[in-house]
């Protein structure tokens, strides 16, 4: 078995992926539907944590989720997505979706972006620690300060939802 690594620089785990916008993912309007650039996101996300973790992982929530611009059918997007900082079991992942004019002036506008928190887990779905992240560049040291402030304000968010289930039982159950 692989020997556990304790941290890892943001460019391991570094993730991009690139669509082409189509007919059956827009509205009315040609523009991309923002539940399947949801789902852009969190697919690109994953890779970055599952690379970072050396393990499957599962989506504990999407926060801070800001459609800049529409995308209009026809564009190329692209979306990159890093680690920005791992805690014990959890990471949170920071994508940046952009259109490039790839036709025109090669250009790109910011068209999305997310944070994203991930939890490893083993393959019998058993939360695992995650190694740390060592932010390198001036970008990857401002995120990973600016997500230790993030995730305090989420757990908050998550206790509280927390009792409040806890509180109310199982709605569905009755
Ligand atoms: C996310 C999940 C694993 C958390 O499980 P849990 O037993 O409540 O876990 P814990 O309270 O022990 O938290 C585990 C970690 O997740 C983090 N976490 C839990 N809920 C979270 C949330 N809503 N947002 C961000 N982080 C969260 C905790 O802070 C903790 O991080 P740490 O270990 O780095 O300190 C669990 O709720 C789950 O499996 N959810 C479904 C995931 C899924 O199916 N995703 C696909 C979407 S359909």
């Amino acid at each position: 078995m692989a020997e556990a690594v304790s941290s890892k620089p943001v460019a391991d785990s570094q993730a991009e992926r690139s669509e082409i916008i189509f007919p059956n993912d827009a509205n009315a309007l040609g523009n991309l539907f923002g539940g399947r650039l949801m789902q852009f996101i969190d697919l690109v996300g994953a890779i970055a944590a599952c690379r970072h973790a050396k393990a499957i992982t599962v989506t504990a929530s999407m926060d801070h989720l800001d459609f800049v611009a529409p995308v209009h059918v026809g564009e190329l997007l692209i979306l990159r997505a890093s680690v920005n900082r791992a805690f014990k079991t959890s990471m949170e992942v920071g994508v940046k979706a952009m259109v490039e004019d790839m036709i025109g002036t090669g250009g790109t506008r910011h068209v999305a972006s997310a944070y994203l928190t991930y939890v490893a887990m083993d393959m019998m779905g058993k939360k695992i620690d995650v190694p740390q992240v060592v932010p390198e560049t001036d970008h990857q040291k401002r995120r990973f300060d600016d997500a230790a402030k993030r995730r305090e304000m989420r757990t908050g968010e998550v206790l509280r939802k927390k009792e409040l289930r806890a509180a109310m039982g199982n709605i569905w159950n009755v």
